[in-house]
This record gives structure tokens, C-alpha cells and sequence, in this order.
């Protein structure tokens, strides 16, 4: 399982250290969660488009980036995204009206694109999508801040995914990349790996004030390979 730091935690006035820090520890790609000061329950606002474009421009095009929108109008605005030189797009289920017409729009800009499903709401929804989709996003807390506690609940829902993804691979279709975020940290990463999550966007096990972030990098990838999970 592939780890991806989300800034959140960051103290923005050293964004570009604390990424510097995050690439030279190993970590490849980068989750930037854009908030409107709408969508979310807790009304946040964190970052958007000029922000990213920063981010790209202080790091090259060999960092993936993607951009988890939790946002009302992603139909409206996704193309400020593409513009400020993400990889890929990543939209709420429940946030975006017509999913088939905004995979095909940014699918034609060359961006790839990701779904993402808060932990209520039931995998059916966006199973009929999976066969155009570059990855799945499995929310484990609900959106809005970093630092929360991870749903265990969740599990059921990635083994679905799981499955799906595996058994579509086989008929020959697409293997979209299995995603998980929110409360993810050292101790629960073997079990979510167990789950069959390739990636874990990690926020505060990451970035903060306790360790730098090339340790507590180190201390997920050693829980990883013991595949101890202490609860
Ligand atoms: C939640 C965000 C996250 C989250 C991750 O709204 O999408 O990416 O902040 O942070 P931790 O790992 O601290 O839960
Ligand atoms: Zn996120």
C-alpha cells in the first residue's frame, strides 16, 4: 500500500518546506483538499486553484497531484483545476449531479478522475461508474477537517470496492486505484492494507508537530511490513 501525505495539517506559511520535506522522504503524490466554505458540514474553507498551482510549480511535473474537491459547484469549476496543472480530479458523489458528463469532460483535457463517497453513502451509487473511473475514494471520517478518528465501518464498503475493481480488472476492463482518507495512521494501516486499499491519503500522522515527516513515514511502512495492527 502507497501512502499520500494531505497538507491539511501543514502550517501554510511553510507549505513549500514541509512538501520539500514530504518528496525527499519518498512520498510521489499529493492530496490537496479544496474546500468552499460550503459543501462541507463544518462550513471550512482551506485552499483553491492558485494554491495548487503553486504546489505544482514548486515541484515539478514528476509529483502526482490530485485535488479532492469538497466543493457545491465541481461541475461548474473543475476546469479551474485542470488549469492549475493537477493529474487528477477527484468529485463527490453526492455533490455532483450528472458524474457520467463531468467524467467525460475532464477525461477530454487528458485529467484523470477519481469519485469519492462519504462513509453514508452506499457503494450501488457509484458502482455503475466504475468502469470509467481512474480511482475510487472511500471517505473514513466525514469531510471537513483533518485529525479525526478513522470509521472502522468503512471496511465492508473497500472489500466491495475491492472486489468489483479486481473482477473488472479481469474481464478486461479498467483497475481503478482504491483510495481511503481520514484517520489514517500507523496503527490502522495494516489492517486497511488488508482491506485491499492501494493508497492511504494520511494527514495528520504525517504532517505534524510530534516527529518529522520522514519518520512517521517510516514507523507506517515498518507497521506495514510487520502487517501488525493494534486497533
Ligand atoms: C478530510 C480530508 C482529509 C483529511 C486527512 O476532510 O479529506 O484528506 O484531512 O487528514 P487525517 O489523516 O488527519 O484524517
Ligand atoms: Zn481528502
Amino acid at each position: 500500500m502507497e501512502v499520500t501525505p494531505s497538507i491539511l495539517t501543514a502550517d501554510f506559511c511553510k507549505l513549500g518546506e514541509t512538501l520539500d520535506e514530504a518528496i525527499e522522504a519518498g512520498l510521489n503524490w499529493i492530496h490537496m483538499d479544496v474546500m468552499d466554505g460550503n459543501w462541507v458540514i463544518n462550513k471550512t474553507i482551506t485552499f483553491g486553484p492558485a494554491i495548487i498551482r503553486s504546489v505544482r510549480d514548486r515541484l515539478g511535473e514528476d509529483v502526482f497531484i490530485d485535488c479532492h474537491l469538497m466543493i457545491s459547484n465541481a461541475e461548474e469549476t473543475w476546469i479551474q483545476y485542470v488549469d492549475a496543472g493537477v493529474d487528477m480530479v477527484i468529485a463527490h458523489i453526492e455533490a455532483v449531479q450528472d458524474f457520467p458528463e463531468l467524467i467525460r469532460r475532464i477525461h477530454s483535457t487528458g485529467v484523470q478522475v477519481g469519485c469519492v463517497l462519504n462513509p453514508d453513502t452506499p457503494v450501488s451509487d457509484v458502482m455503475p461508474l466504475l468502469p470509467e473511473l481512474d480511482l475510487v475514494l472511500v471517505m473514513s471520517v466525514v469531510p471537513g477537517k483533518g485529525g479525526q478518528s478513522f470509521m472502522p465501518q468503512v471496511e465492508n464498503k473497500v472489500r466491495e470496492f475491492r472486489k468489483a475493481i479486481d473482477e473488472q480488472e479481469k474481464s478486461g476492463g479498467k483497475t481503478p486505484i482504491l483510495m481511503i482518507d481520514g484517520g489514517i495512521k500507523h496503527h490502522n494501516a495494516a489492517m486497511i492494507a488488508d482491506w485491499g486499499i492501494d493508497i492511504a491519503v494520511v494527514g495528520s500522522g504525517l504532517i505534524n508537530d510530534n516527529a518529522p515527516i520522514s519518520h512517521n513515514l517510516n514507523e507506517i511502512q515498518k507497521a506495514l511490513e510487520s502487517g501488525q495492527s493494534t486497533h
